[in-house]
């Protein structure tokens, strides 16, 4: 979709594109003028905005530092690069987190996406194997502390002007008083949803007219669906934290995970590289002039 919508961009403008490594760099060319496009980063950020958006606990701090309300990231290098670069006390500071919040924590990559090896952890032993699954693949981890999340709502900007807002809505079913989970889940589609689910979840029958969700976690990828939101109160307050966030690390053209915690929005995360694979199956003309308002911006001077 990224590819399809800067070629259509590029043919309608005169500029000529070449598209190389299996679609992760896309050269642009018009008259003296070079520009790239590297996997979702169209080069509209400045070096450090993108690196800061990237690593989620500086998002955090640079966050906090502006008092933009965000979830806090603690971040943790891998034992695997020595004592000196990790520390030596790692291990008791995690199990501090933890012990500090009772309801649980979250343990991710620190410059993950898509929801890859996100896990949530309430004991030690969860904690252990969460750090460990993460470690095997990432030079850092973040702990944040798990926060009931009632609505997560991207928003994507563009020089602090909010282009698309919409939530992010889990899969879920609800019951019947006669079906099973799994039976109600692979009658939705949502059979992949349930292998991270207890054998005692998937086999219970659901009571009449109870929602279950069925992944805590927001990611278009792992079958969250996207859902603009009208022009209101909600998006309103979602676009201004957005801006606010976006302006705290002087970043152009991104998108903005918040979330509704207690009834107050927080920022979760800042995307520099713009993805809208899910939204552009549902909406792809306002994908398309997202992308080609971007370019413009690209191709301005
Ligand atoms: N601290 C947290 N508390 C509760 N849920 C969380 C927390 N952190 C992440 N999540 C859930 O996990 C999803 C993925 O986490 P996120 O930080 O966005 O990482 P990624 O970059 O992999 O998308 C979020 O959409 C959210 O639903
Ligand atoms: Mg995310």
């Amino acid at each position: 979709m990224f590819i399809q919508a800067i070629r259509r961009y590029c043919a309608n403008h005169g500029i000529a594109v070449d598209v190389r490594s299996s679609g992760w760099l896309i050269a642009m060319r018009r008259d003296g003028t070079h520009r790239f496009a590297f996997g979702y980063d169209i080069g509209l950020n400045s070096a450090i905005a993108h690196r800061l958006a990237n690593d989620k606990s500086a998002t955090a701090e640079a966050l906090a530092l502006a008092d933009v309300p965000c979830v806090p990231h603690h971040l943790f290098l891998n034992p695997s690069m020595g004592v000196h670069v990790a520390g030596a006390h790692w291990r008791e500071a995690m199990l501090a987190l933890l012990a500090q919040h009772p309801q649980g924590v979250v343990v991710k990559p620190n410059e993950g996406t898509s929801g890859r090896a996100v896990f949530k952890a309430t004991n030690r032993d969860e904690l252990d194997r969460a750090v460990t699954e993460v470690f095997s693949s990432s030079l850092g981890l973040v702990i944040a502390p798990y926060v009931e999340i009632e609505d997560e709502v991207r928003v994507i900007l563009l020089d602090c002007r909010p282009m698309i807002v919409y939530r992010k809505e889990r899969p879920s079913v609800v019951g019947d008083g006669e079906h099973t989970l799994r039976e109600l889940a692979t009658r939705a589609g949502h059979d992949s949803q349930l292998r991270e689910l207890t054998a005692h979840e998937v086999n219970a029958i659901v009571p009449t007219g109870e929602q279950r969700i069925l992944n805590w976690r927001h990611n278009l990828d792992a079958g969250a669906r996207p859902v603009l939101l009208e022009d209101g109160e909600v998006s309103a307050a979602c676009a201004n934290l957005a801006i606010d966030a976006a302006n705290a690390i002087g970043i152009t053209f991104a998108s903005i995970d918040v979330v509704r915690v207690e009834g107050e929005w927080r920022v979760l995360e800042i995307n520099s590289g713009v993805m809208m694979e899910a939204l552009a199956k549902l909406h792809p003309e306002l994908v398309q002039a997202t992308y080609d308002a971007a370019l413009d911006r690209v191709f301005e001077n």
